[in-house]
């Protein structure tokens, strides 16, 4: 699809910076990060210990304000010059954006079906409706037969499919994982990510990931890595590049 749709990016930083602290113990987690993704598009972020890539994913997850700069979502302007527009932040969370965590982070007491459902419920649909939804989610990322089971009867690839489905629950567009295969070995993390890809792909979506799994780069569209808070897109042979924004193009085939 090449429409206008698919040609404007769901995720547009400008600039974006953050620090903690000032003075003498200021950190600067990022510093001037400008980046567009574009629906149907998986990107990694690589970087050493402490280089800001957490950081960035909760700005771009509304759960951290940053010091300066813009970011747009989904076609709306959600910070312009380090100020949050929306008053409800939580409501664009659960609109727009679905987090994977390294590790599943499913809520222990409830079954499968139910980790799913209750983040329809938060939402505001009923309960049977939330429940159906979440099974046809499970099936969808091929863990359904395992609906009833509870977290800790589940192995590593499947409890991160249950929180794939989770993140995936409510429809959001862009998705951020925070090393979603790093608990999972190769074989399992290269489902995982084929998974993400087919929600990128089939559903429109932009995905985020955080890694340092060598063996699923081949699974990304771009890869970009942050040094001290930069982000500097990974040479590729890519010819994407330009001078301060990176601009991962949709492959149009
Ligand atoms: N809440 C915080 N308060 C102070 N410093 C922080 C906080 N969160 C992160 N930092 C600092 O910001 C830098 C980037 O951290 P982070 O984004 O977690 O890096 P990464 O995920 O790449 O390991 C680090 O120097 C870290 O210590
Ligand atoms: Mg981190």
């Amino acid at each position: 699809m090449t429409d206008a749709k698919t040609n404007r990016p769901l995720v547009r930083l400008d600039r974006i910076s953050k620090h903690f602290g000032e003075g003498e113990t200021r950190v600067d987690a990022l510093r001037n990060v400008s980046l567009d993704v574009y629906p149907g598009q998986v990107v990694a972020l690589l970087g050493p210990s402490g280089s800001g890539k957490t950081t960035l994913l909760n700005v771009i997850g509304c759960i951290l304000d940053p010091s300066s700069g813009s970011m747009e979502l989904d076609g709306e302007a959600v910070i312009e010059d380090g100020q949050w527009l929306r008053p409800n932040l939580r409501r664009l969370r659960l609109d727009k954006i679905g987090f994977i965590f390294q590790f599943h982070n499913l809520i222990p007491f409830l079954d499968a079906t139910d980790n799913v459902a209750l983040v329809l419920q938060l939402a505001g649909a009923e309960a049977a409706t939330a429940r159906a939804r979440a099974v046809e989610l499970l099936d969808y990322l091929e863990v359904g037969h395992r609906r009833s089971a509870m977290p800790a009867k589940l192995s590593g690839g499947e409890a991160q499919r249950v929180a794939i489905a989770r993140a995936l629950a409510n429809r959001p567009r862009i998705i951020l994982a925070d090393e979603p295969t790093a608990a999972l070995d190769s074989k399992r993390a290269g489902i995982v990510m084929d998974l993400l890809r087919k929600v990128a792909v089939e559903q429109d979506a932009a995905i985020i990931a955080v890694t340092h799994d060598e063996k699923i780069f081949d699974r990304f569209d771009s890869i970009f890595s942050l040094r001290d808070g930069r982000l500097e897109m990974e040479e590729r042979g890519d010819d994407q590049r330009e001078p301060d924004v990176f601009q991962c193009s949709k492959s149009v085939s």
